[in-house]
């Protein structure tokens, strides 16, 4: 085959490229977000897309070395898909789409389209997918598609003389083509009078403040130090990564009136679904002693019986952190027993007592 075919899903259709794709192409190449995650030249000129498309597009086709489709929304350009080989049945998808039909879901239904053609018409072993840690927007995509994702490569993608580390997944003939494990969602939640919401990047001086404060890492003081924005940003990652592999969630906590200055986080780990999880927590310094991290647990309770459906909520404090177990305390946990040196405190090693509390008593606590 020497030409893209057109496939369909009445929606959305993947086609050959035509001379009339080239502004779209500019335009998607102008885009930041391109620019970051690809290896797009940059600057990018009109004579680039003009031969992206006339050329280097067809040439692949020609010389059977990669397959790529112009995606077609409305009757309108809006990306471009693409196989590539890699041999003996290995075929590597990449993506990128317009800016004008992100988050419509389009992309996603293109690349359904183009990966069912891999298996059905190329006869492809493996079809693989790689990209640039960091670039959440594809790995959902590649999630959501079916792939497993393996993990990282370190220096393993050029992009502008540089090497980036690159997350690799893989998706097999014999795969389901729906998502492997669970993407934990952060909804917004009210809180009596507090507003639960997912983290910020610009929440970073906040981390900060709350994780340097000495009473903090009083109870945390495994926490890096020194502790700056870079600790702050990688904390942030981590967590993107934890909920994309169905570990733990985790809240800022703000005043709705003020929802730039974060007072406290919460989240939820050690998930194992339908059945239990840990609550933790900690306040910014300037807003403890005003109820913040017992109501957030209140809600976040609520959360993990009503929405999610666990069975046990657990948490723990050190046996001498008084503030924090009065949190889990007023929340209606009662304690199973100490854990004798159970954690590291700023002082060496501390007991650690163990509450929980499961979804019947929370009923009855009638909350
Ligand atoms: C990858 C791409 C095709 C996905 O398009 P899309 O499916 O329409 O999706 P969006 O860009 O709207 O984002 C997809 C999801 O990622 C999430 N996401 C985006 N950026 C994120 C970030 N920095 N952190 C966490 N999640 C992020 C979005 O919230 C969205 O989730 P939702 O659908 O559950 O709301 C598109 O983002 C793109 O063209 N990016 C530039 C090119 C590129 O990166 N190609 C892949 C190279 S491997």
């Amino acid at each position: 085959m020497d030409s893209a075919p057109t496939l369909t899903d009445d929606l959305v259709t993947l086609r050959a490229h035509r001379e009339d794709d080239v502004q779209g192409c500019f335009e998607q190449c102008q885009d930041p977000v391109s620019q970051e995650w690809t290896t797009v030249p940059v600057p990018y000129s009109m004579e680039n897309a003009r031969s992206f498309v006339t050329e280097v597009m067809p040439q692949g086709w020609a010389a059977g070395t990669s397959w790529g489709f112009a995606v077609e929304v409305d009757g309108r350009y809006a990306g471009t898909v693409e196989l590539r080989d890699e041999g003996e049945g290995r075929l590597e998808v990449a993506y990128g789409s317009h800016p004008w039909v992100r988050g419509t879901g389009s992309m996603e239904r293109a690349v359904r389209l183009l990966v069912d053609w891999a298996f059905d018409d190329r006869a492809a072993r493996v079809v693989i997918w790689r990209a640039n840690t960091g670039n959440w927007a594809s790995r959902k995509l590649a999630w959501r598609l079916g792939f497993t994702i393996e993990g990282t490569i370190r220096a393993a993608l050029p992009q502008r003389g540089e090497l980036r580390d690159a997350w690799v997944g893989t998706l097999l003939p014999t795969d389901t083509r729906e998502p492997k494990g669970r993407w934990l969602d952060v909804p917004v939640l009210e809180a009596d009078g507090l507003r639960l919401r997912s983290w910020r990047d610009s929440d970073a001086p906040r981390i900060v403040e709350a994780c340097t404060d000495p009473r903090t890492r009083q109870w945390l003081p495994l926490l890096p130090d020194p502790y700056g924005e870079a600790e702050a940003r990688s904390w942030l990652e981590a967590q993107l990564e934890s909920r994309a592999t169905g570990r733990s969630a985790c809240w800022a906590v703000v005043d709705p009136a003020d929802e730039a200055r974060v007072l406290a986080s919460i989240s939820y780990f050690d998930y194992t679904p339908e059945i239990e999880c840990e609550i933790g927590f900690w306040s910014h310094p300037d807003a403890r002693g005003r109820g913040v991290a017992t109501r957030a647990m209140r809600e976040v309770v609520r959360y993990t019986f009503e929405d999610l459906g666990v069975r046990r909520v657990s948490a723990a404090a050190a046996v001498d952190n008084a503030a924090s177990r009065h949190v889990i305390e007023a929340n209606g946990l009662t304690t199973w027993g100490t854990e004798r040196l159970g954690i590291d405190v700023h002082a060496g090693r501390a007991d650690l007592a163990w509450y929980d509390l499961l979804v019947e008593e929370w009923r009855r606590l009638g909350r």
